[in-house]
């Protein structure tokens, strides 16, 4: 797996050579983009971007339920690597049904064939990778289906400069990324630290060390911590624990929540690891904060000598998921 995630580039490269070949005709009052996992995290990242840039809102949606708000007027971005995830196909079935406009984004299965029979458009990602794997193809689907159809949160040039600095510095972010996976190998509590708006890259970093190393995270985000989780940290039952912190150098009060948090840990004798995003853009920063956290928890499954690939207990929800939302199976 490290190889596919050192691959990232030529995936990012051959989204783009798509860019522009699927877009939607609005106006839309919003958009909405739905998703579980390592194919839901790309919804995160979207929201994420768009935050000072779209006058539209956007919701994620990671279960089978839509906001009552969906409605001709929204753009429903359907993204499941499988197509065959029961609560994104459940979710895409009422936004249809709400009149929403859908583009599907996946490699296949029963979500290409909803998009083909209702005459959808879709966005191909390259089957035969893990969905977490292929998390950049997909983004830049999405950031080039929305930049196709008026809503741009990222520019076909910032993906491209984004797509070079990962090129130029992979077999860097390999060796911190081993470093990292050295610190995170240890019987305490992983604990992934940021601030606002970087909650969905410490999500990343969690769902990346659970699918990959088989471990439990927290996520913490500031400033919300300091004023809940902080005073949790008091007097906590369990206190082995261990953080990685990580900010944005260019935002000045997020470096300074994450300093003051690191401080609290430090002075409860914690061990605290304190990374600084890299990139030239907003684009770069999440490309290099995903392909960092995916190489080290696949090093932390390696030390492990587990398999980073095998996700059994999912595998498990998937096939009692049609019993618990009273559909049944799947039929591919
Ligand atoms: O990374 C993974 O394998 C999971 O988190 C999946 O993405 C998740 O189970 C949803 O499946 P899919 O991405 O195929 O819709």
């Amino acid at each position: 797996m490290r190889g596919d995630y050192l691959n990232w580039p030529r995936l990012v490269e051959d989204a783009l050579s798509k860019w522009g070949s699927v877009s939607v005709e609005g106006p839309f009052e919003n958009i909405v983009v739905s998703g579980m996992g390592g194919s839901g995290i790309v919804g995160d990242v979207v929201k994420l971007l768009a935050l000072e840039r779209l006058s539209v809102p956007v919701e994620v949606v990671k279960s089978h339920i839509v906001p009552s708000y969906v409605s001709t007027r929204t753009l429903f971005v359907s993204v499941s690597y499988s197509g065959n995830t029961h609560e994104t196909l459940l979710a895409t079935a009422r936004a249809l049904e709400k009149g929403a406009r859908v583009v599907a984004v996946t490699s296949g299965g029963l979500l290409e064939r909803l998009a083909v029979e209702r005459g959808l458009p879709v966005f191909k990602t390259p089957a035969g990778l893990l969905p977490r794997v292929s998390f950049p193809h997909m983004l830049t689907g999405v950031l080039g289906v929305l930049d196709s159809s008026g809503l741009t949160v990222a520019s076909r040039a910032e993906v491209e400069e984004a797509k070079r600095q990962l090129e130029r510095e992979a077999g860097e972010i390999a060796g911190e990324a081993s470093s990292l996976a050295e610190f995170a190998y240890s019987r305490e509590l992983l604990v992934v630290a940021t601030h606002s708006p970087l909650e969905p890259l410490a999500v990343r970093a969690k769902s990346e060390f659970n699918e990959n190393s088989k471990i439990v995270v927290k996520v913490d985000v500031a400033p919300e911590w300091m004023h809940n989780d902080i005073v949790g940290y008091e007097k906590p039952l369990f206190d082995e624990y261990r953080v990685v912190a990580f900010y944005d150098p260019d935002d000045q009060a997020g470096r300074g929540l994450v300093e003051f948090m690191v401080g609290e840990h430090e002075r409860r004798g914690r061990r605290v690891r304190v990374l600084a995003l890299r990139g030239a853009n907003k684009v770069g920063k999440v490309l290099y904060a995903a392909m960092l956290f995916g190489l080290a928890s696949v090093e932390l499954a390696l030390k492990r000598g587990l398999d980073p690939a095998a996700t059994e207990s999912i595998a498990r929800y998937k096939s009692a998921a049609g019993r618990i939302f009273g559909t049944g199976p799947l039929k591919p």
